[in-house]
């Protein structure tokens, strides 16, 4: 439609005296303190998008009728600010965040909107708010664009107007065991997250909430996490991405592996860049104490990992995901059989224990990489 696009020059900011005292970084938990502002922008379909406002964190109105309430018009993206050396904030890989929430608007038929604009927004909010960033490390000001459907009627039908804004949560570690103590994860196949065609491949709040009850049952019967599968084919771990990494058949070098982006696989920023760092590995050496690395994306099955593991080929598992980073998996529950891997101190094996490093220092600017830390 033509009307106006998201424009962050028309920001207007309400200030308040009222600041909240900062919490004491180590009570932070993950997502569950906001800060003292949020952003909103409302879109109408005759108007389109109208004037962003930063002010004061509230309740937002919502109709009872809304399109996000009654049939999940709900979309969101993940990210973190981090303060750099110089004390300054920055962002990491947005432009893949937004890409990747532009996606998701358009397959739920939410409005289009101009994602460097809304890069430009995040940045005015987190440098408004940069007195919320912990300074301690391990814990980050997490950030939720998210996007609802606030059009008010039960026609099934795309949501004609919505309702964008931005919060923020200073945040501890994701697992109260601060992500070192290795996961045990168990798979489910009654009930799976994803399908060809589906939407496990965006970022819908639909998505999350069927994982609910599935987590629930595998945390009474002492595992962390569940392990999606389709099939026998292994998806995701819980609401991250999942990677195994094992000798290669040729001998020469290790196989950084992960479930390949079929449809059923979000197409997660920190799993990318596992991926790409490497592949860059793989080319020239950028870790000191890593073999030859190559970055594999394919259909992983749950025969493959016993495989691998009675042929000693298995090195290391883990998770990642913007709020956890990386984590280590120490066991899987495969049918009701549970399947051990090795241990490391400290929690992650070589691989994933060289990627958090990296990736954390990327994160935080203290190592250049590829622009991928970008500052606000
Ligand atoms: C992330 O790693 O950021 C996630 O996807 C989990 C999130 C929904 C809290």
């Amino acid at each position: 439609p033509d009307v106006p696009d998201l424009d962050a020059s028309k920001v207007t900011i309400t200030e308040t005296k009222d600041l909240k005292t900062l919490p004491d970084p180590e009570t932070l938990v993950f997502g569950a303190t906001t800060s003292d502002y949020m952003l909103t922008c409302a879109f109408d379909p005759a108007t389109g998008w109208g004037t962003p406002e930063i002010k004061p964190y509230a309740p937002i109105p919502v109709d009872p009728m809304s399109s996000a309430l009654q049939y999940a018009t709900n979309i969101f993206e993940g990210m973190k600010a981090y303060l750099g050396p110089d004390g300054e904030p920055r962002l990491f890989r947005p432009d893949m965040n937004m890409a990747r929430l532009a996606r998701s608007a358009n397959r739920v038929a939410l409005p289009p909107f101009n994602t460097e604009e809304l890069v430009k927004l995040i940045k005015t909010l987190v440098n408004l708010e940069k007195r919320w960033i912990p300074t301690l490390e391990g814990y980050t000001l997490y950030i939720r664009p998210t996007i609802i459907g606030t059009r008010a009627g039960f026609g099934v039908a795309a949501s004609d107007s919505s309702l964008l804004y931005i919060i923020l949560a200073p945040s501890g570690p994701y697992f109260r065991t601060g992500g070192s103590k290795p996961l045990s994860l168990m798979t489910v196949e009654d009930c799976v997250r994803a399908w060809p065609g589906g939407t496990g491949d965006h970022k819908l709040g639909m998505n999350y909430s069927p994982g609910f009850n599935a987590t629930r049952l595998a945390v009474q019967k002492g595992y962390d996490q569940i392990l999606w599968m389709l099939g026998d084919v292994i998806t995701e771990a819980g609401a991250m991405n999942f990677f195994v990494v094992l000798k290669s058949e040729s001998g020469e070098g290790w196989d950084v592996v992960t479930p390949m982006l079929d449809g059923t696989i979000l197409p997660g920023v920190t799993r990318a860049s596992c991926l790409e760092l490497a592949a860059a590995h793989g080319e020239k050496p950028i870790f000191d104490d890593l073999p030859p690395l190559r970055a594999v994306e394919r259909k992983l099955r749950k025969g493959d990992v016993k495989q691998w593991l009675a042929e000693g080929r298995f090195l290391e598992a883990f998770v990642c995901g913007t709020a956890v980073a990386l984590a280590p998996v120490g066991r899987i529950g495969f049918d009701g059989e549970d399947v051990v891997f090795p241990k490391f101190e400290g929690g992650l094996g070589p691989v994933g224990g060289a990627f958090r490093r990296r990736i954390l220092d990327i994160q935080y600017g203290r190592v250049p990489f590829s622009n991928w830390s970008v500052p606000c």
